[in-house]
């Protein structure tokens, strides 16, 4: 075997992954099917914020290479697909590329390939999607010639502290056999691995994982809302709660939920329950709801700043503060940024952002004006929503130079400035 492993889908997970296992001396091929991705990566560039373009030259002097032809996965000894699993139309998955992964290795599967799944996807996709393609398109039986396993994704982009090595790895195997191939293999670039019964187990752990954070985010979210019309400081409430050192753990209210994990995956897993079982994944339901309405809620609030001034929303102009999903990334995948400045703009006002990550964003059809001048455009405006905490931001400072300053991060001690 030419390569130890070939990395299928070279994106925020499969990059990372790649790089964690060049760096333990595996020999490493990634395969994507853009070919943009692939050029940038052999030139030495990087498209993902957790790696610089001297960590991809560092992998390439470590001997990786990526490639867009798929007869080269028959050269290696394991395939790890770590493929997008966006939603489909009605919020169904959409396993379009998991599939087409399936396939490119299907087409080249050799006896003794050690196949893992990493996307995140509803359980049951290993053993009912991935397995019979692999077993059709190559004519090997899973267990016997091939081992095969789920092993979820735990990346935190951003995260300083926990990455792909010291995250524990969750796997499950098709057979016990399978479930000792794949222990070996992410043993070898991860510090502990964690085994489940099999790969339903695994991919379940991933999507409970997830929904957690989700239905915690609701419960502050909705709280919210509720703390606001009462008086109450509920980031004060949270951190008097967090101070128990037992059975509590924090969580914190937003603008909404973003990034590509929870807002869709926990409809993986309610879609699933609906489809198979016929009855809802009830606080899944309503977590999203909650979640999804935050963009409209903090619409609300900024109208209602300007309405106490005599104000209104159409002819204002608004600052957006930071529009990615989360803080000191560039990652804008279902930011609420997004729908908030959706809301705002068809309310009439003049929508503009600052994001030191971002160098261009629009909104539906609309290319929203960008400004460079934080301190200038904030004391223009007539609002500025801190919508995204990034470090360049001293929100403080910003409420004192501002006419009138949301922070939907609760970050803000000065008086001046209004929490969410
Ligand atoms: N980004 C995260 O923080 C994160 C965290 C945990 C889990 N996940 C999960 O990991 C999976 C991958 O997510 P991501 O954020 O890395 O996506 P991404 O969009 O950053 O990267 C995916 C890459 O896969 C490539 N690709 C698409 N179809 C392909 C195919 N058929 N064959 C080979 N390559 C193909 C794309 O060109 C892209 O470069 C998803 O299931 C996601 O839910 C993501």
């Amino acid at each position: 075997m030419t390569y130890d492993v070939v990395v299928l889908g070279l994106g925020y997970v499969g990059l990372p992954l790649a790089q964690q296992a060049t760096r333990a001396g595996l020999r490493v091929l990634g395969f994507d099917v853009k070919p943009g991705v692939v050029t940038a990566l052999n030139a030495g560039r990087s498209h993902v914020d957790d790696l610089t373009d001297a960590d991809v030259r560092e992998m390439i002097g470590g001997g990786f290479r990526a490639t867009t032809d798929e007869t080269l996965i028959a050269d290696a000894g394991t395939a790890v697909i770590c493929v997008p699993t966006p939603l489909a139309e009605g919020d169904g998955p959409d396993l379009r590329a998991v599939v087409g992964a399936t396939e490119a290795i299907g087409r080249n599967l050799r006896p003794g390939t050690l196949v893992v799944l990493e996307s995140t996807t509803y359980p049951g996709t290993t053993d009912e999607v991935v397995r019979p393609l692999l077993e059709k398109l190559s004519g090997l039986t899973a267990g016997i010639d091939f081992h095969l396993a789920f092993s979820p994704e735990r990346i935190d982009p951003g995260n300083e502290r926990f990455g792909p090595r010291n995250t524990p790895k969750v796997v499950g195997g098709y057979t016990r056999a399978c479930a000792d191939r794949v222990a070996a293999f992410y043993g070898r670039f991860v510090d502990t691995v964690v085994r489940t019964k099999g790969t339903r187990e695994a991919e379940t752990a991933k999507l409970l994982e997830n929904t957690y954070r989700h239905v915690n985010i609701a419960l502050v979210n909705e709280m919210a809302r509720f703390c606001h019309e009462l008086g109450i400081d509920l980031w004060d409430v949270i951190h008097a709660a967090s101070t128990k050192p037992f059975g509590f753990q924090a969580f914190f209210p937003g603008p909404g939920v973003g990034g590509h994990c929870i807002p869709i995956d926990p409809n993986y897993l309610s879609h699933n329950v609906r489809s198979k079982l016929g009855y809802p994944f009830r606080f899944v339901e309503l977590a999203q709801e909650i979640n999804a309405t935050m963009p409209d809620y903090v619409a609300r609030r900024a109208q209602n700043l300007l309405n106490a001034d005599g104000q209104a929303v159409h002819g204002a102009t608004i600052l957006l503060l930071g529009v990615t999903y989360k803080p000191n990334i560039a990652d804008q995948r279902e930011s609420p940024a997004t729908p908030l400045a959706g809301r705002l703009s068809a309310l009439g006002a003049t929508v503009m952002y600052h994001d030191p990550h971002v160098a261009s964003w629009t909104v539906g059809d609309i290319e929203v004006a960008r400004t460079d001048d934080l301190e200038g455009a904030a004391a223009a405006a007539d609002l500025v929503i801190l919508v995204q905490n990034h470090r360049e931001y001293d929100a403080d400072h910003l409420a004192g130079v501002s006419k009138r300053f949301f922070d939907t991060r609760g970050v803000t001690t000065a008086k001046e400035a209004h929490r969410l």
